[in-house]
Formats: C-alpha cells, structure tokens, sequence
C-alpha cells in the first residue's frame, strides 16, 4: 500500500548487487575452500539460491548483516533440479559450475522474470567450445565433458550477461585457453569476473570484449569478497526521487556503473552530484522529456528501461524509449495507462505522453523491475494505490519498505 504524493527526502544506503551474488554464489562452488562474502543483499533470490544448494547438499549460512559463507566441500550432487530454478534467472550459472567441477550436471530449464523467451543457445553453443555436450530432455538440461574440459574460443552472437558469465565460470578450472568474444561487460560480470580472480582465476580482459581465462587447478579464497553495490537498485531509487520530487542521498553506490543513466537524468533536468561513493540527486517540478534506447553495457540498461516509463509517463513532452534487449518489457504499460498515463507500445519503442499527475490505482505486478516501476507511479500518484504481485518485487530489492518509509515515503507491506 502506497499513500503518494510525498516528496522524498533523507538517506538511502544501497545493497550489494543482485545479479553479481547469484553469478558469484555459483562461481563459489568451484572453490577447494569455504567462501565468505560480504554485502550479500538480503532478498529472495539469494534465499532461494540457498534452497537450490541446500537440494544439492552444500552447506551455506547467512546472517542479518549481508555475511555469507557458502562450504563447497559439501556440494555432493550434479543435479540442480529444484522449483526454485524456474523463478531464478542465474540459476542457468549451475550448468557452468556442475560441468566445471563434476564434468557432469543436470540442471532444470531455467526460468526468470518473463521479459522475453530468453533462450539458451549461446550458453550452451559456447560449452560446446569448451567440449562440454548437452542434451535437452523435458524440462532439463543434461552437461556431460566427457573427461577434462578443455579451453576454447567462444564468440558470442551477442553479448549476453548469462553466456559470459557461464562460460568464465566453466573455463575457469578448464585445460588450457578460453577465450570469450563478443563478451558482456555489464558491472555483475565484472563483479563475478573479480571474484574469480580473488580465489586463483586467471582472467584477463575483465569489463572488455574479449575476456581471457587461462584454465588453473584449483580455486581456494585467502580473504572475504565484497559484492559490488547494486546499481540497479541504485538507478531504481535515482528514478524515484525524479517521479516523486524531492532530494535523496545514495551511500554505498558507484558512479561508473551508473554513467548514461545519470547523464540521461541531468539531460532531463534532475541535479545530480556524485562524490566518491555517494550520489546526491535533488529534483524540483517536472523533468523534461527524453528519447532512450537500452543496449549492453554501457548503453542505457534494460533493467532500469521500466522504470524510465514510470518517470517519462510524467514528464513534460514526448517521450520515447526503445526496448533492444528483451522483446517483452513494457508490460507494466498498461496498468500505468489504468492511471491515467498516455504510452502507445509500437513494436519495440514505448511513445509516452507525459501527463501532470496520475491517479492512485489497484496494480498489478508482473515482473521484479516492472513491479518496482509501479512502486515509482504510486509514489507519485496522489492517495492510496495497491500493488499486487510484491513477491517478485522482493526477488531483487532489499527492504524495498524500509528504505521508502525512511525517506519519507508513505508505505507499508501486508503480506
Ligand atoms: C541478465 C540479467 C538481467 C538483465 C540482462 C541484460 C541476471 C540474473 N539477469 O539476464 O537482469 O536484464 O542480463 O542486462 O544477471 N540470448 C539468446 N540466447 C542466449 C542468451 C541470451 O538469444 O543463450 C538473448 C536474450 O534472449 C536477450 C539477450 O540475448 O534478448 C540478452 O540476454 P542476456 O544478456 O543473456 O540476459 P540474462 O543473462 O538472461
């Protein structure tokens, strides 16, 4: 339930990156040592990540302050066959991590937010580089090298986050060379790609087109790994002080993950400073109109394009957005239309209208990030909205509640 109509104003202090926990989580089963991680943010996919492990035999613990340690010498089994694989995205990562440490594993169709049909073909086109034969039976996927995996060259036909990160995962053990093409540079993959550094990986060419990952013999953790802030959930609170007005500060955050969408927000009028690792963001009145298209990292991110149509759905001026990543993400158009919102959806590109206010409304979550742009509509329609399907909400933001209400926002959670 969300009261709007309240400017935002205090202290938000982001959590650990989401999608760089889950990539590190699995990349963490390769390891000879227990793995310690800080900053591990405290939502459902990480719990359920845990359930998948604990199916699997493998020990994790976590506690109230984002510390997490994962024993991968209790991992005994190569299936990641759990419900939970449907719901969570990166669980896709255990395909790479049961074959790079079994050389076998059967893993279940991984699922995620329906954004697009997200197929699997570059993940699994690239282990087949690497030696690694799959067979789809039913709803899963069984990995067999056959012996060693051995180091290949992989070009990815696009740079996809799940294919990059799969495949350092599985070469990191591998004989020999691999070599990744083509490679997305997303901060989460440079993230895992770090993390495997620290315990022992050899990996050149982090956070560029061509990453290199010389195969060694084992991975063992010396010290604790910090997870990199999320940025989209930096980008998300960003989005919301420009919708409902106001001035926030973001602790724990890092500028360079967040270029194009600050530039985008100032281009839109939003003041924005940025000192080390805070940003201060002060908006007064309407933003102006902006014409975005996403694309891989550096381009504007896709995870953040929903939430741009909640702030576009009332600028001042025509906006566009241009969806070229997922073929399915503005499902959230139409219940933001319910309030009074003007967006046509033409193919791929959302034409929004921008209107002056819109009206408190019963919604419906369909999806992590479009849940989060309708939280975005009801901060800034006046009175009381409901949103329905918070549950995927919780899959990727900490605390989404608490973090609101302490800067002002008027909102509350009824499970
Ligand atoms: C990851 C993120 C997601 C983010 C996306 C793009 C996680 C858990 N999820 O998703 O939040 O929105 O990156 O930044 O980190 N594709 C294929 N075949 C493949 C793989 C991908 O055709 O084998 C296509 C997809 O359908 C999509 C595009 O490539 O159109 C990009 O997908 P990808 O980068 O792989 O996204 P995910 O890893 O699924």
């Amino acid at each position: 339930m969300i009261n709007g109509g309240q400017r935002l104003k205090g202290e938000v202090i982001i959590s650990g990156s989401k999608n760089a926990t889950l990539a590190i989580i699995a990349a963490a089963c390769l390891c000879d040592s227990p793995v310690v991680l800080h900053n591990v943010p405290l939502i459902e996919d990480i719990f359920d990540m845990r359930e998948i492990l604990f199916s699997m035999g493998c020990k994790t613990h976590i506690d109230a302050h984002g510390v997490m340690v994962i024993e991968p010498d209790t991992l005994n089994s190569c299936f990641a066959v759990h419900p939970k694989m449907k719901s969570i995205r990166a669980a896709s990562y255990f395909m790479g991590a049961l074959v790079g440490r079994f050389r076998i594993g059967c893993v279940s169709m991984p699922g995620g937010c329906k954004i697009g049909s997200r197929p699997i073909n570059y993940h699994l086109d690239g282990f087949e580089a690497l030696g690694v034969k799959s067979r789809i039976v039913e709803d899963k996927i069984f990995l067999n090298a056959y012996g060693d995996l051995i180091g290949g060259d992989i070009t990815l036909p696009y740079p996809s986050v799940g294919a990059t990160v799969n495949l350092m995962i599985a070469a990191a053990l591998a004989k020999g060379k691999t070599v990744i093409k083509n490679a997305a540079a997303e901060p989460n993959v440079v993230d895992a790609a770090n993390f495997l550094v620290s315990v022992g990986a050899d990996i050149k060419g982090i956070g560029t087109p061509i990453v290199e990952i010389n195969g060694v013999k084992k991975l063992v953790q010396t010290s604790p790994y910090t997870i990199s802030p999320d940025h989209i959930e930096a980008g998300t609170f960003l989005i919301y002080c420009c919708i409902a007005g106001g001035e926030l500060t973001l602790k724990n955050t890092r500028l360079k993950d967040l270029e194009k969408v600050i530039a985008t927000l100032r281009e839109m009028g939003a003041k924005i400073i940025c000192e080390n690792n805070t940003i201060k963001i002060s908006c007064q009145g309407r933003l102006k109109a902006a014409h975005i298209t996403t694309g891989p990292h550096p381009e504007f991110p896709t995870d953040l394009q929903q939430l741009m149509l909640s702030l576009m759905a009332v600028c001042d001026g025509v906006s566009t957005i241009t969806e070229t990543v997922f073929e399915n993400r503005f499902q959230q158009a139409q219940e933001l239309n319910h309030m009074g919102a003007k967006i046509n959806i033409q193919g791929n590109t959302a034409v929004i209208e921008g209107v002056e206010k819109l009206n408190p409304s019963k919604l419906a979550a369909s999806d992590l990030r479009g849940g989060a742009a309708l939280v975005g509509a009801a901060l800034k329609a006046k009175g009381v909205s409901i949103i329905s399907g918070d549950n995927y909400i919780s899959r990727g933001y900490q605390d989404i509640v608490g973090k609101l209400s302490s800067v002002r926002a008027i909102i509350d959670y009824y499970g």
